[in-house]
């Protein structure tokens, strides 16, 4: 299947989409063309609702594959026991009330039913229905009973309904449920280790309303971030004034300077087996920051900023490190040619100390702010041990791969 992106969890895998019959069955849409895009073939099983709501052939074509919706078609595959064995994860959206009553029932009256009763791939639900019947007491204990049963449920999230009303019940945004599909795929492979990330850019406060500043958005962070709690890590997140809300279930520090990031970073540091330096950190600030609003009418046709250095968080870290300590940083440099940038990345690993380096390319059109990234990983000897490329999330993921330490058999 081609795609310009890749699985950010390994490879591509078998996602079946059950749809059905609710009205939000058209962004179901976007999150099968998600799921392809990213790389997976996706295999849509409809209820016959559902198709009452969006076509079969849009489902078809946006899937890239047929659309299964009879229980009695193709028996002689036995294809409900079929889908669900090749299955990696089924992921129900919209899943309606009725749907959540049957499989909490086990009721396996069509084909979906079957797929999943056939299936031990986890299930994902994205509920979809309005307020009173996502409150009724039924809906909730059969819910409850999906979840104890170890199924994920996305949502619902609260806002407007079909009709003029809102409240509880309107399907999560296909985004999150690609998230929460991604999750499900993802290897446990960093359960029980401690990761902190930092990301974003910090600021150095020249008055009241000023400051010194980069451009990095925090995203790569962030992924990292999301990619290693979803691979079982506990992570703590310490963000410079990111763009990008932090992941859920990652607990995050918000710090401004460089000087709240080393404190931060010094406090974190000691409760986590590896620290990832993701943030741009500023490497001057001003000597004086001034208590007033600086003022053109004080200073004339020119100013001169006096700046100081910075200590550098990094080098400090891997200098003082524990054995048992991964630390990780990041460059990013502007130099076009390839063989340049490994010489820059072999002195500056060189010079901080780290285990890891993550190289980038930055300039005025790549790097910070856009959804992808290409990197080069060199590890201490100045060795290329890595290279990654394609969206924040799957160059996040690549870089774990190093991360992960070998089981003991
Ligand atoms: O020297 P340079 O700024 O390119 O190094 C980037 C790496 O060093 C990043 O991992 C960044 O988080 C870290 N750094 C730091 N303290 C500084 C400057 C950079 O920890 N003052």
């Amino acid at each position: 299947m081609s795609s310009s992106r890749t699985d950010p969890t390994g490879g591509a895998r078998t996602i079946v989409v059950g749809v059905t019959g609710g009205i939000a069955a058209y962004k179901a849409v976007s999150v099968i063309r998600s799921l392809v895009l990213l790389g997976h073939d996706v295999s849509v099983i409809a209820t016959e609702a559902a198709l009452r709501f969006v076509g079969k052939p849009t489902l078809e074509a946006i899937s890239r594959n047929p659309v299964n919706v009879d229980l009695y078609e193709g028996v002689s595959e036995v294809r409900h026991v079929s889908i669900g064995q090749s299955a990696d994860v089924i992921v129900i959206a919209p899943a309606t009330a009725n749907t959540i009553a049957k499989l909490a029932a086990g009721i396996a009256d069509d084909l979906l039913g079957n797929t999943v009763l056939a299936s031990t791939a986890p299930v994902v639900l994205a509920p979809a229905m309005h307020t009173e019947m996502w409150g009724n007491a039924a809906t909730v204990a059969n819910v409850a009973r999906l979840r104890e049963r170890g199924m994920t449920i996305v949502g619902p999230g609260v806002g407007q309904l079909t009709g003029s009303d809102s409240g509880a019940g309107r399907m999560s945004e296909p985004d999150e449920i690609v998230a929460a599909v991604l999750l499900a795929l993802a290897p446990r492979d960093l359960e029980g280790r401690r990761i902190l990330v930092t990301a974003g850019g910090t600021r150095e406060a020249l008055d009241p309303v000023r400051f010194l500043g980069n451009r990095s958005s925090g995203r790569q962070g962030v992924a990292l971030a999301a990619a290693a709690a979803a691979r079982g890590a506990t992570v703590t997140l310490i963000g410079a004034n990111l763009e990008v809300a932090p992941p859920p279930g990652v607990q995050t520090v918000e710090v401004v300077s460089t000087a709240d990031l080393a404190e931060a970073v010094n406090e974190q540091a000691p409760g986590h087996d590896t620290v990832i330096m993701t943030a741009a950190v500023a490497d001057y600030r001003p000597r004086f920051v001034a208590e007033g609003k600086i003022k053109k009418e004080d200073q004339g046709e020119s100013l001169t900023l006096d700046l100081v250095r910075n200590p550098d968080i990094l080098s400090d870290l891997a200098a003082s490190k524990r054995p048992d300590q991964i630390i990780v940083g990041f460059g990013a440099e502007t130099e076009s040619d390839d063989e340049a940038l490994l010489a820059l990345a072999r002195a500056k690993i060189a010079r901080k100390g780290s285990d890891y380096l993550v190289v980038n390319r930055v300039g005025w059109t790549s790097g910070f702010s856009l959804p992808d990234n290409d990197v080069v990983v060199v590890d201490s000897a100045g060795d290329i041990v890595k290279t990654a490329a394609g969206s924040k999330s799957t160059v996040a993921h690549r870089i774990l791969d190093l991360l992960v330490r070998p089981t003991s058999q």
